[in-house]
């Protein structure tokens, strides 16, 4: 068992793009590199929680003292949270797909001869971050979710919070000039239901030991 602020307490944290397959050798994805997500996983396992870290397909080594579950689709990903609970708090910081192909094929997809355009129908993806926060028995006591946005970034982060649930919200700009993809910096506010606090510029390992010491202070060790 770990020593720390966190000791006795289970944490999930989602990570990295989902892959959503078109065929065998072609998926849908986005820039995420998985750095935000592992880096508060490692966080919170210094702090002495027991982690489970369920990753996309990123490039980063797993994080030393934290289990490391690799998925590919969102719906993976989901299936792989709900197998981690019961938890006491979770972190979404994936970029899920919200959307997957409907039909997906089983053999390559070939051009047709003087075939110009091709058109894929998507389907909407479960929602992780809202499927945890859903009210009810096994719910984690903290839920935790990020807000990419490009624009509105506070008040689009205000509403999602409200829609999806989750108790605090961490409103991330991820405008093209922002290099918050992928980047190692990253700018955050944190929001809660008594107001926000405006982080400053923080590199991706102290915008995780700030989560994991503001998760310490309200949940403290195991009751
Ligand atoms: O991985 P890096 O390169 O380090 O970049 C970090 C990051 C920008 C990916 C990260 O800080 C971040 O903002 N993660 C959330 C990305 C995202 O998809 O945001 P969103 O606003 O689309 O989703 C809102 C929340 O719902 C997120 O907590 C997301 O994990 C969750 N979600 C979304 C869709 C879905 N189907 N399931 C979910 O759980």
């Amino acid at each position: 068992a770990g020593t720390g602020p966190l000791a006795g307490r289970r944490a999930l944290v989602t990570s990295g793009p989902t892959h959503e397959p078109i065929d065998p050798v072609r998926f849908i994805a986005n820039r995420s590199s998985g750095k935000q997500g592992h880096a508060i996983a490692s966080a919170l396992a210094a702090l002495g929680a027991e982690v489970t870290l369920v990753s996309g397909p990123v490039t980063l080594p797993d994080p030393p003292g934290v289990t490391t579950v690799h998925v590919e689709s969102a719906e993976a990903m989901l299936a792989a949270c709900r197998a981690a609970l019961p938890v006491d708090v979770a972190v979404c910081a994936a970029a899920v797909a919200d959307w997957r192909v409907a039909d997906a094929a089983d053999q390559k997809r070939k051009k047709q001869p003087g075939q110009d355009t091709m058109a894929l129908t998507l389907t909407q993806n479960p929602d992780i971050l809202a499927t945890l926060s859903r009210p009810g028995e096994g719910r984690p006591m903290l839920v935790v979710g990020f807000a990419a946005e490009t624009e509105r970034v506070i008040e689009q982060a205000r509403e999602k919070r409200d829609r999806k649930g989750c108790d605090w919200i961490l409103a991330n700009d991820v405008s093209a000039t922002s290099g918050t993809f992928g980047g190692d910096a990253n700018t955050v506010h944190l929001i809660t239901a008594d107001g926000e606090d405006a982080w400053p510029v923080l590199s991706k390992a102290e915008v995780g030991q700030r989560l994991a010491a503001r998760i310490a202070e309200t949940l403290g060790g195991e009751a």
